[in-house]
Parts: structure tokens; C-alpha cells; sequence
């Protein structure tokens, strides 16, 4: 990815391209990051990815598992080739849960300052990111792969400069003093939901004769 506009250290995974030429799979996703985050714990675990960007019709529902599994068959039956998913999801405690599924949504409207808003004078920051990975192919049909993580809402946006995105200046997971927008990818990805979540598969993956 030498020319690729990465907002993250730059990922060199040369030496694994030669043993991932037979297992390829598309990530269905619009957002960079996320295919960054992914495909550098699925490389070196032998497994190559492309990323497809398809717009999704996405269901309406509490689970980020329904909503990606919802996706990822209606991706199957534009594309027809084995692929991935992902859905991801901010629950903070003292919201209710909210944005939760409606996380997208809440992104794009009232964005971090907005939630730091809904924050002010709440003294429970806790929070939990969630993510889940469907994988579907023909013959295993969907896959569900979960995990989350739990952190605070911190008081102010923290991030460095050009590094991740979405809720990342906001969400520091309980075992660090960092943001995630304040990691490099490697540190996300030692702790992320997505990044747990995105192990399980590839664990599964590798012992499946696909
Ligand atoms: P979706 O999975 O793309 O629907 O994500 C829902 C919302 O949560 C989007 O606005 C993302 O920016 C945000 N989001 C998802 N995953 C992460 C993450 O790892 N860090 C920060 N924000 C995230």
C-alpha cells in the first residue's frame, strides 16, 4: 500500500504476500480505516483481502450482529464471491446505550462534540465499543464473529495528527491512557473490537477447506 492515502503507519506486509495468493476475500466497506484495520491482522495470518465498496441497504436493529449479517447477505447476492463484513457500534452507559446501532447516524450529525455535549456534568463515562464480522460464501453461509471493548468517553477530543477516525478522539479502552485516535494502528489493533473480532474470523477461516 505504498501510495494508498493511509492515515496510519504504513503497513508493510510484502513478505506475506507470496504464501496469501490462494485465499482471497473482499471486505464489502466505504471506510478505509476499518479495511486497514482489518486486512493488517488478516495478512499476516495468510489471508489477503480486497476491499469492495458497495452501498449496503442497511437494516434497522438493535445488534450490530443483525445489521452485518443482513449485509453481508445482500452483498453475496450482488457479488457472488466469498466476502466479508463488518458492523460496528459505540454503547455508552450512561445514554442507554445510545448511539448503539444508530452509531452511523449520530456520526454524521451531531459528530464527537455532540456527544461530549450529551456528556456534560455525567460523571459515568463508561462505554463499549462492539463489532461484528460476517463472512458469507455458498457453502458456509453466514459466519458471525463478536467481540467488543470497554473504555471511558473522555472529557475533550484527543487525537494525534492523522490518525483514526470515526468516535477514535473520544473512546480511551479501560487498559490504556490513550485514545484510539491517539495509537498507531498496531496499538488499535493489540486492543480493538474490531481487531478481536477480526482474529476469531481468521481463526475460523483457517481451518475451513473453502
Ligand atoms: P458502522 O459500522 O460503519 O455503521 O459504524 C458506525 C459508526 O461508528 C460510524 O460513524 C463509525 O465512524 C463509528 N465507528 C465504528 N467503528 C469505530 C472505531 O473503531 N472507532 C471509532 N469510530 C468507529
Amino acid at each position: 500500500m505504498k501510495n494508498a492515502k493511509n492515515t496510519y503507519e504504513h503497513y508493510d506486509n510484502d513478505d506475506v504476500d507470496f504464501q496469501v495468493r490462494n485465499k482471497i476475500i473482499l471486505f464489502v466497506t466505504g471506510n478505509f480505516h476499518k479495511f486497514e484495520e482489518v486486512r493488517s491482522i488478516l495478512n499476516p495470518m495468510g489471508i489477503a483481502v480486497g476491499m469492495l465498496r458497495m452501498k449496503e441497504k442497511e437494516i434497522q436493529s438493535d445488534h450490530t450482529s443483525e445489521i452485518a449479517e443482513n449485509s453481508a447477505k445482500e452483498a453475496y447476492n450482488r457479488c457472488h464471491l466469498p466476502l466479508i463484513v463488518e458492523d460496528a457500534g459505540l454503547f455508552i452507559d450512561a445514554l442507554e446505550g445510545f448511539p448503539g446501532p444508530y452509531s452511523a447516524y449520530a456520526y454524521k450529525t451531531i459528530k464527537n462534540k455532540g456527544i461530549l455535549k450529551l456528556m456534560e456534568n455525567t460523571q459515568n463515562r463508561k462505554a463499549t465499543f462492539h463489532a461484528t464480522i460476517a463472512y458469507y460464501n455458498q457453502k458456509t453461509g453466514p459466519q458471525l464473529f463478536e467481540d467488543k471493548i470497554e473504555g471511558e468517553i473522555t472529557l475533550t477530543e484527543r487525537k494525534n495528527n492523522n490518525t483514526g477516525f470515526g468516535f477514535d478522539p473520544i473512546f480511551q479502552p479501560t487498559q490504556s491512557e490513550k485514545t484510539f485516535a491517539e495509537m498507531t494502528l498496531q496499538e488499535k489493533n493489540s486492543l480493538s473490537h474490531r481487531a478481536k473480532a477480526a482474529n476469531k474470523f481468521a481463526q475460523w477461516y483457517n481451518k475451513q477447506t473453502i
